[in-house]
């Protein structure tokens, strides 16, 4: 991918919070590059650093950080270089935006669903409050709610509506990228069928990057042309969606790839034997070596380096290391 068609670049992420039991490590060594008009799936289980990854790049990390190093870049710039004041008027929500894991539960009760979208075009102040409301109009319509939903407030929605309408204030500044953190987990599946219709809609017709985070491997490959798999603060695996569904290189994908019987046709939903790691105090080597069926000796020692075995395929595994 050539510089200019890479819409972000994340280089090197480091991501630790304080906790009475020390400082946790939740991103370590995250690199990941966007390009214009592409959708990532970030996958990986609970407490994997995903929505880490979402908050660093939209600087809305809670106060609790220990450690925080690595370079955002959109389109070139250092964001990490931004004060929060050029990086509020500049860049989140105007340029990036996201819909927070849970959002649709935490929209505010008391104030009317067109009132909440229309929101983020409130920082703008170039904008009357009456245009305000026309353009979030017009993205109501365009997550497929009608007008009379924007005098609404959230608990005359359903679930479904509610999900449209927090797509719809992410999408209401016209970003180039937009970071949706777990957006249909809280669905049935047949109200996630339309939102991921919808969400392939938009994609196509604002020329949306999408980093589509979720637990979900199936789910996340229905919209992504690239997946990175994480595993205890590290992608653990990047490639192509055909790379990494059909050929997986690390034992963790293989493994969240057999317990998604949606994608093999074969085995019944299962979890992954063994424990997640406790990063306060990460397994030594390679953080996913306790529940490894392949581990050998380097693999307690040595912490994997990215290796690419195949070009656009990396992974984080001694398996596809050189042989000692
Ligand atoms: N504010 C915080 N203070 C301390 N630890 C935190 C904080 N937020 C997250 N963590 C820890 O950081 C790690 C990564 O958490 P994160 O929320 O990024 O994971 P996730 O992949 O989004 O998980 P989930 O699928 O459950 O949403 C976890 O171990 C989590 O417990
Ligand atoms: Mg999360």
């Amino acid at each position: 991918m050539s510089m200019a068609s890479r819409l972000l670049e994340v280089t090197d992420l480091n991501v630790e919070y304080s906790s009475r039991a020390g400082p946790v490590k939740a991103l370590e060594s995250v690199s990941l590059a966007v390009g214009r008009a592409e959708t990532i799936g970030i996958v990986g289980e609970s407490g994997s650093g995903k929505s880490s990854l979402g908050l660093s790049i939209m600087k809305l990390l809670p106060p609790n950080i220990h450690a925080f190093s690595g370079v955002v870049r959109l389109e070139g710039s250092d964001l990490t270089r931004l004060s929060e004041n050029e990086f509020r008027r500049t860049v989140r929500w105007k340029k990036i935006s996201m819909v927070f894991q849970g959002a649709m539960n935490s929209m505010n009760p008391v104030i009317r669903v067109g009132t909440q979208i229309a929101e983020p075009l409130f920082f703008d102040s170039s904008l009357s409050r009456h245009d305000a409301e026309r353009v979030a109009k017009r993205n109501l319509r365009a997550v497929g709610l009608s007008d009379e939903v924007f005098r609404r407030y959230p608990h005359e929605l359903s679930g479904g509506m509610k999900q449209r309408a927090v797509i719809a204030m992410a999408l209401v500044t016209n970003p180039k990228l937009v970071l949706l953190d777990e957006p249909t987990s809280a669905l049935d599946v047949s109200v996630q069928a339309q939102i991921m219709n919808l969400l392939k809609k938009l994609r196509t017709e604002m020329g949306l990057s999408i980093l589509f985070i979720s637990h979900d491997l199936a789910l996340a490959s229905e919209l992504s042309e690239k997946i990175a798999v994480m595993y205890a603060g590290q992608i653990v695996e990047f490639g192509t969606n055909s790379d990494v569904l059909t050929h997986p290189l690390h034992p963790y994908t293989q493994l969240l790839l057999a317990s998604a019987p949606r994608l093999t046709g074969g085995l019944s939903p299962g979890f992954i034997p063994g424990i997640p790691p406790d990063l306060v105090k990460p397994p030594a080597g390679c953080r996913f070596h306790p529940r490894c069926p392949y581990v050998f000796e380097r693999c307690k020692n040595e912490d994997p380096l990215e290796l690419v075995p195949d070009p656009g395929h990396s992974v984080r595994c001694w398996l596809h290391g050189e042989k000692e």
